[in-house]
């Protein structure tokens, strides 16, 4: 399974505005199970610094503008989301850090599970040890 990917989704964009649709199956290659968003994150405040053991995720920045690092087994690398058609999907084993949110920001996420603490590993330190025997 892939570390992360991005997606694009079609936006039908008219002289009323956008309208973005997401499909399971079509568009993404889970079905949803839950979906959340983050909203009002204050200047200088950063987020995330997990990754998940099974759990997958499209990120979405539908508003505003945000930068997310990743560290994978393989490679780190910085995205700025900024594109409310374009969704990164995070796989399990992949670390992220969610910063730089624009005061506009609304981060939307679609999750392939329910929520479960015991999918997260919270700690960078746990996640390279993890990874050395899991991926
Ligand atoms: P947290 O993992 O700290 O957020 P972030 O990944 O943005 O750093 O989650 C904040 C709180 O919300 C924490 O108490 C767990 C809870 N939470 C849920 O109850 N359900 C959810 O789907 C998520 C993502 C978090």
């Amino acid at each position: 399974m892939d570390y992360y990917k991005e997606v694009l989704f079609s936006d039908f964009y008219d002289n009323r505005g956008h309208l973005i649709a997401i499909e399971s199956g079509y568009d993404i290659p889970f079905d949803i199970k839950r979906v959340y968003y983050i909203t009002d994150v204050k200047k200088g405040v950063s987020r995330g610094f997990h990754a998940h053991r099974d759990l997958q995720q499209i990120i979405l920045c539908i508003k505003g503008n945000v930068k997310l690092k990743i560290i994978t087994p393989v490679e780190e690398k910085i995205f700025l989301l900024n594109d409310k058609s374009k969704g990164l999907l995070l796989g399990p084993y992949t670390w992220r850090e969610i910063y730089e949110f624009s005061e506009d920001a609304v981060l939307l996420v679609l999750a392939s599970q329910h929520y479960s603490e015991d999918d997260y590993i919270r700690s960078l330190e746990e996640y390279r040890e993890e990874v050395k025997y899991r991926c």
